[in-house]
């Protein structure tokens, strides 16, 4: 065998458990994988895991290049901003020209621009890529969102379409289009991971509180759901929640764990970008913001004596009233869905990245977090109407929609009366009515801006802008 044929395919800066697992994935697939942390004991655990698997581990950074075969391809999984950056740095004087920098990262889309610009002048091939799926992904088989480079992407496509997931045979990857389109695609994921979640902890709040349920019986309708049209990886996982035991009080774990969700910035980032593009999407949004309020624990602890109002028991029919909430589920999720799809759309049209937008509804119906049954149907949508500019705008998911947003506006409403909060629902609930609604009253916030700044409004009876002296008799 020539020194050459015994040089890694790939190798990996950051064996954290991603990092460790997709090692392990590609390396199981037949490829030859190098591994490099700067914490040696994580290099360490992975030569332990690698078993007869072809995995090499390296000390430095200077033996860790040697190992690769040239052109080097080279894959980084570390925290998102500056490690990203200082890997690079650290790596960049033993790359040659034609080489190829992978951040696999959860890397903000603006920064990954900014080193495929830098790398290019270097002659660096860089792509950005996003992976989903969690831990449990990267070793089984992740959704892989890659952009940058065509040519580059060709280079990986065999081990990625090897490691990643699989439905109905086809591998959930594929080249999304130039620069940093694959970060941005995967943070438009995280943005709907972040509004799926809420969403599903509003029915939770509403099962618990509003109508006294225990946690094995909202197993049963987590999995019941699960089984049906709400079949997804989130509500598969929050069934399961319900039934784990804490090992210390023996009690079931869910209620040992503090109200308070933190967060990366992937789902701000969604907002803010969706805000730059003036793209609606406020089920994210108040995901977003949602988190931000469990934060505030003290405060929300404060105002709980300050403005008492018990929760008001929900009354009625338990069993028709869990069937609402699935059917509200199913119309806020696919809201969702538009609502991160809608924000695609114009970033694809204002960056010239040509997104598919059912390519992307594809790759998302296997190994990510935000996979489920409803993407088969979004992917048909898309693959119908490509133009699409928003879900809601196609007659099948409209038709789905009408199935279910009478269920919708019943559980916003049953919920506003017990004082239970679901701001998502409520959101969505009003997005969709804001979306269908022929006329608007933003004439009169014109006429309100025409009034204390002169910014003048357009007429509905002819074209021009016009100025009113509103206080002139
Ligand atoms: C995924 C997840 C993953 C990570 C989130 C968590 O797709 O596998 O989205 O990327 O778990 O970034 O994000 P927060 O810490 O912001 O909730």
């Amino acid at each position: 065998m020539s020194d050459d044929q015994q040089r890694c395919d790939l190798g990996m800066v950051g064996l954290g458990v991603m990092g460790r697992n997709l090692v392990l994935n590609m390396a199981e697939h037949g490829y030859t994988i190098a591994g490099f942390d700067k914490d040696s004991s994580k290099t360490e655990a992975l030569r332990r895991d690698a078993q007869n698997l072809n995995i090499r581990g390296a000390c430095n950074i200077p033996d860790f290049i040697a190992l690769l075969r040239k052109p080097r391809t080279i894959m980084i999984l570390v925290p998102a901003g500056a490690p990203v950056d200082a890997v690079i740095t650290e790596i960049m004087p033993h790359l040659e020209k034609g080489d190829l920098i992978i951040d696999a990262g959860n890397s903000y889309f603006k920064d990954t621009s900014l080193r495929a610009g830098m790398l290019a002048t270097e002659g660096i091939d860089f792509l950005g890529v996003g992976i989903s799926g969690g831990e449990e992904g990267a070793r089984h088989g992740p959704s892989i969102m890659p952009g940058g480079p065509r040519g580059a992407y060709e280079r990986v496509r065999p081990i990625f379409e090897a490691a990643a997931a699989k439905v109905d045979g086809e591998p959930c990857v594929t080249w999304l289009g130039p620069g940093s389109t694959g970060h941005f695609v995967k943070m438009v994921h995280n943005g709907i991971e972040y509004a799926m979640m809420q969403l599903i902890a509003e029915t939770y709040d509403l099962m618990k509180r509003g109508m006294g349920m225990n946690d094995e019986a909202m197993h049963g309708v987590y999995a019941s759901w699960n089984a049906g049209h709400l079949a997804s990886y989130l509500l598969e996982i929050t069934s399961r929640i319900f039934t784990k035991q804490d090992d210390i009080t023996g009690l079931r774990l869910i209620d040992e764990i503090l109200d308070i969700a933190k967060q990366k910035g992937t789902g701000l980032w969604t907002s803010q970008s969706a805000m730059e593009l003036q793209v609606p999407l406020p089920t994210i949004d108040i995901a977003v913001s949602m988190r931000d309020m469990s934060v505030l624990d003290e405060q929300r602890q404060q105002a709980t004596a300050l403005y008492q109002r018990s929760l008001r028991p929900i009354s009625g029919d338990h069993d028709a009233i869990i069937t609402q909430l699935g059917s509200a589920l199913v119309a806020a999720l696919l809201i969702t869905y538009a609502q991160g799809m809608a924000l695609l759309s114009v970033a694809s049209n204002r960056y010239g990245s040509h997104l598919d937008l059912a390519a992307v509804a594809r790759i998302w119906r296997g190994g990510c977090i935000i996979r489920s049954a409803m993407l088969d149907n979004i992917c048909a949508a898309f693959r119908e109407r490509p133009e699409l500019p928003n879900l809601l705008l196609d007659p099948s998911i409209s038709a789905t929609i009408m199935i279910h947003d009478e269920d919708l506006r019943q559980v916003v409403s049953i919920a506003a009366a017990s004082g239970t909060p679901v701001p998502g629902m409520m959101v969505s609930l009003a997005y969709l009515d804001t979306y269908r609604s022929s006329w608007l009253p933003a004439n009169l916030i014109q006429a309100q801006r025409d009034y204390f700044g002169s910014h003048t409004y357009e007429r509905n009876d002819c074209k021009g802008t016009f100025h009113t002296p509103w206080e002139s008799k």
